[in-house]
């Protein structure tokens, strides 16, 4: 079946309430996605009903709304474990990706010396490049990139991994280019050299479906709000042994197994990594929107973003005066990042706001990208399932025009 046509677009959208809606008179076209995804009713509910009838803290009470608030929460680990396959207690909630990179940038920063290395790539979000560049000043440890070929893709055979290197954190698609990195690979050669592989999963969890198993990788960021979930709500995910082996970065309540005046004893894991009262309506509300993708199925979701992207790529190539960024074949999914020759992007932005199309303009949080590609900003288009073809053509319509306006 042609995979934009396998998702019952229409019925789908009814769960999105924001959707339903006209910015400046015109219907809303959300092609921000990757930024941050929109939340179905069921995900808006689940927050509600625990403030409306559970709320309680976890882990602490002997008391009926205190036990459900721990079964649910329980659950969402349990829930998004599963989503990628994992186990429970290999899954930490921290607030978002930028958080989980920071706890793994301290936690493995404590073994790190002036002679090791870091790499990471040239087309990392600085959420994966900051904690590592703070790192390597703190310990004098050296960061290198692995740099990317002119179509947007990694060019491994000029990695810098080798004996030196303690970590390789890498991001699964590029925020920018859309480019889905080879990860398995990646993590061989890491391995090989006896390093960690980190990845940072914020725009592949919501798309793709992940074995982490599989991927053989060590850790994974990840954030709830660009996969149906609210914000201030991520992941990170670890393997058992290493988050067993690997020290907490945040000390104090419901993260220990005893304290003494002068020393304390850490809890199992993930709680030895959860201290303080967490994030409980986020964690079951993202809990609920893992419900959601796998109602809808992640392959399918994954079938239906590729073709939908494929598509914009087509259209957008139309354009004249166009410049487009990251692979031009089937290596990329969600989103795509383009030019108008001789318009600014936030000038761009701006006009297709004034049609009702949302999209982001700027330079996505990636400034040494956006230098390897000679630039300071781009228009970025993002897509979700809840995206159709005719978004594409309005969105191309629109372009049209603004290129007319600046001609
Ligand atoms: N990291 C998010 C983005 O790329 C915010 O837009």
């Amino acid at each position: 079946m042609n995979p934009l046509k396998e998702l019952h677009i229409e019925m789908i959208k009814q769960d999105f309430p924001i959707l339903n809606q006209k910015i400046n008179g015109k219907p809303l076209i959300y092609l921000d996605s990757s930024a941050t995804s929109q939340k179905p009713k069921q995900v808006i509910d689940a927050i509600a009903e625990y403030y409306m009838s559970y709320n309680a803290n976890v882990h602490r009470a002997i008391h009926t709304l205190g036990e459900k608030a721990t079964l649910k929460y329980e659950e969402a680990h349990e829930k998004v474990a599963k989503l990628i396959n994992a186990k429970k207690e290999e899954i930490i909630f921290t607030r978002n990706t930028t958080e989980s990179l920071n706890i793994l940038a301290y936690s493995l920063g404590k073994n790190i010396t002036s002679k090791d290395n870091i790499v990471v790539t040239e087309m990392e979000h600085h959420s994966n490049i900051i904690p590592w560049q703070q790192l390597c000043k703190r310990t004098g440890a050296q960061l290198r990139f692995i740099p990317i070929d002119r179509e947007g893709k990694l060019d491994i055979k000029k990695s810098p991994i080798d004996k030196d290197t303690k970590v390789v954190s890498v991001a699964h698609v590029s925020n920018v280019l859309g480019t889905m990195n080879p990860i398995k690979e990646i993590s061989n050669i890491a391995h090989k050299f006896g390093a960690y592989c980190i990845v940072d999963g914020a725009q592949s969890v919501p798309h793709l479906k992940i074995d982490i198993k599989d991927l053989n990788i060590d850790f994974m960021a990840f954030s709830g709000h660009k996969m149906l979930g609210p914000t201030g709500i991520g992941g990170l995910y670890g393997k058992k042994e290493y988050l067993k082996k690997i020290n907490p970065v945040f000390f104090g309540g419901g993260m220990i197994s005893d304290v003494t005046e002068q020393d304390a004893k850490w809890a199992d894991i993930p709680n030895k990594f959860e201290a303080g009262t967490p994030n409980i309506e986020g964690a079951i509300a993202l809990g609920e929107a893992v419900d959601y993708l796998e109602s809808i199925g992640v392959e399918k979701i994954s079938r239906y973003n590729k073709d939908l992207t494929q598509y914009a790529m087509k259209r957008l190539l139309e354009l004249n005066n166009i410049t487009v960024y990251g692979p031009e074949n089937g290596d990329r999914i969600g989103l795509i990042s383009f030019n108008l020759v001789g318009i600014h992007p936030h000038d761009v932005a701006q006009l297709l706001d004034k049609e009702g199309i949302a999209i982001r303009a700027g330079h996505m949080c990636a400034k040494p990208l956006m230098r390897t590609l000679g630039i300071s900003a781009v228009c970025r288009v993002s897509f979700y399932f809840y995206n159709t073809k005719e978004d594409i053509d309005s969105l191309i319509g629109s372009l049209k025009k603004i290129q007319e306006v600046f001609k």
